[in-house]
Order: structure tokens, then sequence, then C-alpha cells
């Protein structure tokens, strides 16, 4: 989603901003803007799509040491010029992440007193409020102070007042945002990636904190406007890291990325001893029900969670969409625990949930991969994933190491109920040492997925049907080949394609067949010749050779333990999807509307 810059200090700020405004590109965005000072006097530059089209505008060598800019994803009003950020009302020129939710209401009032407004933004907006506020009050801090009083919703601000030039404010509740000093000046920003390349230290602001900014100081207070000491983060990905590496999209870079990113996650909490996930999980032991909470490929990690923890932890487990669960009724009983997904730990949805259960007296913990992001700081226990910085909007290497953590705990609780004996135990712990060395394999198989994606990508719809745990990888892989191929695909339960969507099915129609859970396979057969009968074009993804050929192509991957077995499943869906995608010559890294991190609601 929309991502914030901002540099003071002793070089210029132009080259600065943009390389910052640039590493945040993959969040997603539909316009890039601009504000500096030169002489006292703030310049605004915006233009529509991509970062390219704004550079063509700015002069590199422009005598300005301050500036703040911005790549936004629409919410409030189409994506053009017009609605792009900076705005700038008043004597306040304004960044803005988030959603001002009462805008509406406030530009009204703000009309009836005079203030004229070009955009449709609620950004446009903050700056009449804090600029008629500013008015009455005379001191930027106090009044800064006073708009968080006034604004209902998410806000991260850089901002610049004309009657303090040499100074950016920052302000934030709910979104995230970071201030950071280097060696030669200090910056704000929304993201970590946005300042590595000058620092990797970092302090995050919390909900309503007020930074100053000046080339040679950052200047942090708290909501009673006392100046406050923050922690210093360090953090520890290399810039290298966000880097194509040779690979032609950081999708498939990240996809490569996977047998690495399971074996940390792995080894970070199991060392080979059931002591070591007794030390890192024992305090899960004592929750009977499970509510899984998290939105899009996270929630589809969630329904895998389920079915391995009701299959062999033997406790119930719910899980839900966060937007919807947020506003629904919920019964919990004295030993549930709320576990939330999220890679990014920043989406609004899965936040608002992860307070929802807090505020009803809920345990809560997170499974998240960013470190120190809102979702890790407010659960009550936080299991990081090591996936590493994930660029592509598509998520893949952290959904990945999310399975890779269901496994554990179910391995775990399991283990400790007794519902997996010291037999399979061994069994299971064999194979998780093979995996690092399956999940290569799979992938350097690339050639034979994308064969298939080369017989399929001109088609207007793809099915996947699976049943059980399989559905629930069929919803991702449908998932991720709809977001970036935009060639609209549903996943289907195999047993329930006949009361209805079947009437879609006809001759080539690709069918994307998944079954790898011994004891439903023949069920999934039967189903799968359904379709054939009609014309599908079969895809036939499974752990077992089958016996008869009742399909048009076979993607055979290594069968390991059940606990396991989606981490291999999941692969070869990655890449056919990549490569449907690639085919059609869609933006992978950034397929259109979307966003990496999605902080709205
Ligand atoms: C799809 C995808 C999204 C995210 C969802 C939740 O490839 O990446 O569906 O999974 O937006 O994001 P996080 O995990 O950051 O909460």
């Amino acid at each position: 989603m929309c991502g914030i810059i901002g540099y003071v200090g002793h070089n210029l700020c132009i080259p600065k901003i943009i390389h910052g405004l640039e590493n945040l590109e993959y969040r997603g965005y539909d316009s890039a803007g601009i504000a500096y000072v030169l002489n006292n006097k703030t310049k605004i530059i915006k233009e529509k799509g991509k970062i390219s089209n704004l550079k063509k505008l700015l002069d590199f060598d422009t005598t300005t040491n301050l500036g703040i800019a911005h790549t936004r994803w629409a919410t409030h009003g189409e994506a053009n010029k017009i609605n792009a950020h900076p705005h700038s009302l008043g004597k306040f020129t304004i960044v803005h992440n988030g959603i001002i939710e009462n805008y509406s209401k406030l530009k009204q009032e703000l009309e009836n007193n005079g203030y004229v407004f070009k955009s449709e933004t609620d950004t446009e907006v903050a700056c009449a409020l804090l600029d008629e506020i500013y008015k009455q009050e005379k001191d930027i801090l106090k009044a800064l102070n006073k708009v968080t009083k006034i604004f209902r919703g998410s806000y991260a601000f850089g901002i610049i007042c004309s009657d303090d030039p040499n100074a950016i404010y920052a302000l934030r509740c709910t979104s995230p945002l970071i201030v950071a000093n280097s060696p030669d000046g200090n910056f704000i920003a929304s993201d970590v990636p946005a300042i590595l390349k000058y620092t990797n230290k970092y302090i995050l602001l919390d909900d309503f904190d007020i930074a100053k900014l000046t080339k040679d100081n950052i200047i942090i207070y708290d909501e009673f406007l006392h100046e406050t000491k923050k922690k210093v983060n360090t953090f520890s990905g290399t810039f290298e890291s966000a880097a194509k590496n040779g690979y032609e999209h950081f999708m498939l870079k990240e996809i490569h990325e996977q047998d690495k990113v399971f074996k940390d996650t792995i080894n970070f909490y199991f060392d080979g001893t059931i002591e070591s996930l007794k030390k890192n999980f024992s305090f899960l032991k004592k929750y009977n029900k499970i509510d899984i909470v998290a939105c899009g490929s996270a929630y589809h990690t969630g329904l895998v969670g389920k079915s391995l923890i009701e299959n062999y932890v033997n406790i119930p487990v719910n899980v839900e969409v966060a937007s919807e669960y947020r506003y629904k009724r919920c019964f919990y009983d004295y030993n549930t625990l709320v576990i939330l997904v999220s890679q990014s730990g920043e989406t609004a949805d899965t936040l608002a949930a992860l307070r929802k259960a807090k505020n009803d007296g809920i345990t809560t913990m997170a499974i998240v991969n960013v470190v120190g992001s809102s979702i890790a700081r407010e659960a009550d226990h936080v299991i990081y994933i090591k996936a590493g910085c994930e660029i592509a909007v598509a998520t893949t290497k952290a959904y990945l190491a999310q399975l890779a953590i269901f496994s554990l705990l179910t391995i775990y609780l399991g283990y400790q109920n007794k519902t997996i004996s010291e037999n399979e135990l061994n069994i299971i712990l064999d194979d998780l040492k093979k995996m690092p060395k399956l999940i290569n394999d799979t992938i350097k198989n690339y050639n034979s997925y994308f064969n298939i994606a080369d017989k399929i990508y001109k088609n207007k719809q793809i099915f996947f049907i699976g049943r059980g745990i399989d559905y629930a990888l069929s919803m991702e892989g449908s998932l991720k080949l709809k977001e970036i191929s935009y060639i609209n695909s549903v996943a289907y339960q195999a047993g329930e394609l006949k009361h209805g969507t079947i009437s879609l099915i006809t001759k080539n129609t690709p069918v994307i067949a998944i079954a790898t859970d011994t004891k439903l396979i023949e069920k999934t057969i039967s189903n799968i010749k359904e379709t054939k009968a009609r014309g599908a074009y079969v895809i036939y993804v499974s752990n077992e050779e089958p016996s008869e050929k009742f399909y048009d192509e076979l993607i055979k991957i290594h069968k390991v333990h059940p606990i396991l077995q989606s981490i291999l499943t999941i692969v070869p869906l990655q890449l056919l999807a990549y490569k449907v995608a690639k085919n059609n010559g869609c933006d992978i890294d950034q397929p259109r509307n979307l966003a990496k991190s999605v902080t709205v609601e």
C-alpha cells in the first residue's frame, strides 16, 4: 500500500528520497509525489503511475535538503495526479498512509469555514484541519496533538509546515511509521527498506507520538507532549536481500528461497529435540479451542493449520477471515486461543481482530514475518517466521514458512496430547530433516510445471479442486494464479463441484486437481472423472502414482508425512501461476490494484 519517506539533512534530498521511494515500490501504488523546501518555500511535484514518471519531472541537483514523498494506493478518489500526495492547504503539506474515517463530516465543516478542496482525498482534509487548529493554537506540536483527538481511523503522516521550513514532523496512529538517524541527516519512513541504504537503525513511533526532525536532531514527544526516549531497533536483513539476485522477478527469487526459509524457520524453534519445542511452545498446552484469524493467503495457511491441528491434536479449530471476524459475535470459552497470521504484521483487519480478542480478554498469538510490526507488538505471544524481506506482492515464501510453523505446532501439541505416538513422531522427524532438499528438488523440477503452464495460459478460467487439506491448498493455488495472471480461477471442494459449478466446465477447461490425502484420493479421482467426462483438461497433482490415466498432465510430488505434505504440494502451484502470468505479460511482482501490506480496512 502507500509508502512514505522523508529526509532532512546535510545532503541534497531528492536523490535520497527517490531512492527510498523506489524501495517502497513493492508495496503497490498508482501515483507518486514529492514536496521539498527550496528557499523557505514548499514545492510539490506529483504524477500518476510509476515513480519513473515522477522522475522525469524532477531536477536531481535541486539544492534542497528537506523533503517528503509518497507512493499512493488509491482509497479516497481515483488514481490520478490531483489525488496523488503530497497535499497542501494553508500552511501544511502532508503525505499520508491510512484512512481518516470521519473525513467526510470534517470536510463539510471545513468547507463551511471557507476551505476549498481540490482533491477527493481525506489527506487534504487533514491539511485543512491542521491549518485551522494551528491558527487557534499557534503552536505546531499542540495542533498536531489536538488533531489526534479528532481524527478517527488510521494514519501515518509526514508533515511540513511553512512556518517551520527546516523541520519535518511525523505523527502516527495504527499505520506504521519509523524515524531514523544517518550520518548525514534524519529520515522518516513507512518501512525499513526505504532507508536501508543509509542506516539499519531505526525507531518505531508509537500511536500518537509526534516526531520533529531537523538536520541534526530527532525529538520525539509522547501523547502528552513530553519529550520521550525510544528504543533504537536494528534491522538484521541486508539491502541485497531486497534485490533480485539475477532472477527475472522477485516472486521467482522468493520461490527459490523456500528451502532456506523452511530450514531457518524450523531451526529457530527446533534443534531436533522435543525439549526445544517445549521451550518455545509450552504456553500453548492449556488451550483446547483455537480461532485462527487472517486475510488472503495467510487465511489459507490457517485452513491448512486447522486441518492439521484437528486431525493430529484433536482440538477444534475455527478459521475466519479477519474482515468478518472483527465484526462477528465470537463464542470464546475460557481456554480459547486466538492465532493471528500475517506476513506484514500490519494488515488492518487482522490487527483489528487481534484487538477485539484482547478486549474480550482472550489470549492471542501471532505468526508474523515483519519484526516489530504492530501485530507482533500487540499480541500476547509472537512466533516469527524466518522468511526475510518478501518483496513480491503475491506471497510465496512467507506462506510456506507459515505452513512450517503450523506443522511444528501440530507436532508439539500432538506429541504432548499423546495423539501422536513416539513411533509416528520419529517418522515425522525423519521427513522433517529431508524437507529442505525435497523442497529444493520440487523447485528444480520447474520446467515440467512451466511446460504445463504453456499449454493452459490462454484459457479464460481455470478451476482448482481438492478435498480436506488439499482443498485448502487449492484455494491458495487458485489465489496465486488469479492475482498475478488475472485469469478467473475458483477453488472448489472436489465433491461440491457437481452441485452447480460443473456447468462451467466445457471442452479444454483446465481443472487442477490436488490429491495427496491417501484416504480421500479415490473420492477425488471420481470427481476428476466427472469433469473429464465434460471435456476438462485435467492437471493432476498427487504424491501417489495413479494406477490409471484419467488426467492430461501429471505433477507428481514426493510423498512425506501428511503433517509436512502441504509444504511440498504448494510449490508447483506457485510456479505454475508464475509461468501462466509471465506468458500473459503480466506485472508479476506488482499486480494491478494490489498492495503488499493492506493497512486499510
Ligand atoms: C496473496 C497475498 C495476500 C496476503 C494478505 C494478508 O498473495 O499476499 O492475500 O496474504 O493480504 O497479508 P498479511 O499476511 O501481510 O497479513
